[in-house]
């Protein structure tokens, strides 16, 4: 008993042990809780319905990147009621398993956009991004009217889907390579990010 309580104030009263014990403590737990995530095929594969994004997608979420969307809007909805009564369904590990970078974000600012795809129309968006405040008097998302006159030129977009294969295993096509510019090319800002923001969520609505 004495001893057992000795070996306790040991650990209590040197620091440099304490934070050693700690250290390997926590370590330990991280990893029974992340090792087996990396082995489990619900993690790794991409759940059904699942497609890549097209070429005009693609571009799109660039510049949803570009603009800093993601800084104000996350794409991660989490099991909470409060949350899939107003996003729909919790996102599942099996839809992300092609992004790369992850935009899941941790700041709302404005609502999350993981399940967008489908709420508004193409329409709606077009207004919405040219002037927030034209939908949405009481919004404080800024305006982004340069997407509506920028226009693409798609000599990068081929390289994307291509290295989106090559490096990360998202299964595109060589068609869907080759035809990825002319898929592009006089498109509008506008028009890729809409087409973007339309396809999210798309495999488990
Ligand atoms: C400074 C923060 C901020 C930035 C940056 C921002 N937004 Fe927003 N967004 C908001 C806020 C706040 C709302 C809620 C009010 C509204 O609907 O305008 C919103 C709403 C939205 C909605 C409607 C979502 C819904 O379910 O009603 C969409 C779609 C959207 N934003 C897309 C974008 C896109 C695309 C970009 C980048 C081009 C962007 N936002 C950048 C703050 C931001």
């Amino acid at each position: 008993m004495k001893n057992t309580k000795n070996r306790h104030e040991f650990l209590e009263t040197k620091t440099t042990w304490l934070i050693i014990f700690t250290v390997i403590a926590i370590s330990f737990g991280g990893m029974v809780e992340i090792i087996p995530l990396l082995f489990q095929q619900q993690t790794n594969e991409p759940v059904e319905g699942l497609r890549p994004y097209t070429a005009l997608e693609m571009e799109g979420r660039d510049l949803y990147i570009r603009d800093g969307c993601h800084v104000c809007h996350s794409q991660m909805i989490r099991p909470f009621r409060a949350e899939t009564e107003r996003y729909g369904k919790y996102s599942l590990a099996g839809e992300q398993v092609w992004e790369h970078p992850f935009l899941w974000g941790s700041k709302r600012t404005g609502p999350d956009l993981a399940r967008v795809g489908g709420r508004y129309s193409d329409e709606w968006h077009r207004v919405h991004l040219i002037n927030p405040r034209n939908v949405v008097p009481e919004s404080n998302m800024p305006a982004f009217p340069w997407l509506e006159t920028n226009v693409l030129d798609g000599k990068d977009t081929a390289a994307k889907l291509r290295l989106f294969r090559d490096s990360f295993g998202v299964p595109y096509t060589d068609a869907d390579i080759e035809g990825a510019e002319e898929a592009v090319k006089g498109k509008t800002e506008m028009d890729a990010i809409i087409a973007y923001l339309q396809s999210l969520g798309h495999a488990l609505k």
